[in-house]
């Protein structure tokens, strides 16, 4: 089986239920993809648009809590986003490990519990612009897999999304050889790893747009993009999809 291409949109704490008139949009400019789509929208939103979307787009969460149920004020079960209508969920995300100060562990707790919840995870992982000026890319690439990517992790139930730090809303990418670098070594991890793991979706996310978007989609092992800002609107988003 060869990795499932998913074109994947993250929509950060951005949208109300008017942002929900892009879904419309984007099923009437692209009513047959070529690919997967996924659109991750706030809490507020998932729901609804998973209704809006009548499955023809797969609507996930932006994160979850490792537990079931419990006094965790502000945070939200895997379960609970799978009642909502979900079928995917964000785990990882930089800005998560950044604001949140989320560790490999608890990425790695989290994606488990997804998992028991029948979620797909999209883990994330990324090295920050010191940490690639410090030669250090590729071991920091290494252990955030390794830490961040539970056993029970299959390509059905997994996405990994290679994401550098530096690149996510700056407008700057890496080069095609760079991507490629790391892309090479997640495959070659996962695939040591795991017995499927030639075929988990790798993502690379940071700044695709609709300009960048088919180059990046040639380099070997990018199996899709998780797209932020150029998510947000079909005119942006729609392009992408196509590209893939
Ligand atoms: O999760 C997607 C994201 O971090 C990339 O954001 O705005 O650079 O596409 P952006």
């Amino acid at each position: 089986m060869a990795p499932r291409k998913l074109a994947a949109g993250n929509w950060k704490m951005n949208g109300t239920l008017a942002s929900l008139a892009e879904i419309d949009r984007l099923l009437a400019d692209h009513p047959a993809p070529g690919c997967d789509v996924l659109i991750c929208p706030p809490a507020t939103l998932v729901h609804a648009m998973a209704a809006r979307a009548q499955g023809r787009i797969a609507t996930g969460g932006q994160d979850c809590h490792a537990r079931t149920s419990g006094a965790h004020t502000g945070d939200i079960a895997a379960a609970q986003l799978k009642d909502a209508g979900a079928s995917h969920v964000i785990l990882g995300h930089s800005e998560r490990r950044t604001d949140h100060a989320e560790t490999d562990a608890q990425v790695a707790a989290k994606a488990v519990a997804a998992h028991q919840a029948g979620l797909v995870a999209v883990i994330c992982v990324g090295e920050t612009e010191a940490q690639r000026d410090a030669g250090q890319t590729l071991d920091v690439i290494s252990a955030q897999l390794a830490g961040s990517v539970p056993d029970g992790a299959t390509a059905a139930n997994t996405v990994i999304a290679y994401e550098p730090v530096w690149a996510i809303g700056t407008g700057r990418t890496p080069t095609n050889d760079q991507i490629a670098e790391v892309h090479a070594l997640m495959r070659d991890r996962l695939a040591a790893r795991f017995a499927d793991g030639a075929d988990f979706a790798l993502l690379y996310g940071g700044s695709v747009k609709p300009g960048n978007a088919a180059e990046i989609f040639a380099i070997p092992h990018v199996n899709g993009a998780l797209v932020g800002g150029a998510s947000l609107k079909a005119e942006d988003f729609g392009p992408i999809i196509a590209a893939l």
